[in-house]
């Protein structure tokens, strides 16, 4: 069976969009529209976003949704160039609407983060990749090339993500299931086929788009960042949920590491 993993997961994430939407769209506008805002809340990732010296420099966010994050970046730091690139139409439509609500020039292209156009090469001094975007991408070393292909020389990424132990579990769903059961292998490599929706800000599932979830381990992601003449400058593991979809593992005092901070610098 040959399945478009991409085209499938952008329906899903077109379909979660008005959902989100009426969750935090009209909150996020209402925030943008005061100068200077920022959705960046956790003071190690401000600060290391800070130690980048970013004022005047280019920065790509690669999985950017609604641009939330991106905007936050632009506004805190009066970055240079932004450009946010996603693949689904309609969170780059709220991405837009964001955007002018800030009265930024935040650029939004919607794309393949697989096939970002040659323009882009070596143009960014930051590729930036934030919470739940690795795990959508069908193919993690063409991802890890694109990343050292917009990098300049001397750039950096810097990825906060969920960390993929947490594949290993079932999440939020089932409130009588232990959360600390084991049931996937951390060494999984077949992809997971969800149709439980995304509704991550309410909490709701729903019958949804078929979508494609791909697991990677840290030693995928840290041997392809050096494979792609990265070299890491930073790396932390945390014990809180970024996902809004494991409340109940994060509740525990035993749990496994819920999310990572990395950088890493293209030589
Ligand atoms: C969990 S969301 C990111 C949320 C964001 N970090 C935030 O906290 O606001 C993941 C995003 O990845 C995007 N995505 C999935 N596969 C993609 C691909 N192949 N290329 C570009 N974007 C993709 C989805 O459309 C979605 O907007």
């Amino acid at each position: 069976m040959n399945i478009d993993f991409t085209q499938a997961n952008r329906e899903a994430w077109n379909e979660t969009a008005p959902i989100h939407a009426v969750q935090n769209l009209q909150d996020l506008l209402e925030h943008f529209r005061v100068s200077g805002y920022s959705c960046l809340h956790k003071p190690f990732e401000v600060e290391r976003l800070q130690a980048l010296k970013l004022e005047g420099k280019a920065v790509a966010q690669l999985c950017c949704n609604n641009g939330r994050e991106l905007i936050s970046v632009k506004n805190l730091f009066n970055a240079g160039r932004c450009v946010g690139f996603d693949i689904s139409d309609r969170f780059i439509e709220q991405a837009k609407s964001l955007n002018a609500a800030a009265n930024q020039d935040v650029e939004f292209v919607r794309v393949n983060v697989l096939e970002i156009p040659e323009s882009f090469t070596a143009q960014f001094d930051l590729v930036y990749i934030t919470i739940g975007a690795l795990g959508w991408l069908p193919d993690l070393q063409v991802f890890l090339s694109t990343i050292s292909r917009l990098l300049k020389p001397g750039g950096h990424v810097l990825i906060y993500e969920m960390h993929p132990i947490l594949d290993m579990f079932e999440g939020d769903g089932d409130a009588k299931q232990n959360p600390l059961e084991l049931k996937h292998s951390y060494f999984r490599t077949a992809p997971y086929i969800e149709t439980g929706g995304l509704d991550y800000y309410g909490g709701k599932s729903y019958q949804s788009k078929t979508m494609y979830w791909f697991h990677y381990k840290i030693s995928d992601l840290i041997g392809g960042l050096i494979q792609n003449g990265l070299q890491i400058t930073a790396f932390d593991e945390f014990d809180f949920d970024i996902s809004n979809t494991f409340a109940r593992l994060e509740a525990l005092e035993i749990k496994p590491p819920m999310c990572y901070l990395l950088e890493a610098r293209k030589s």
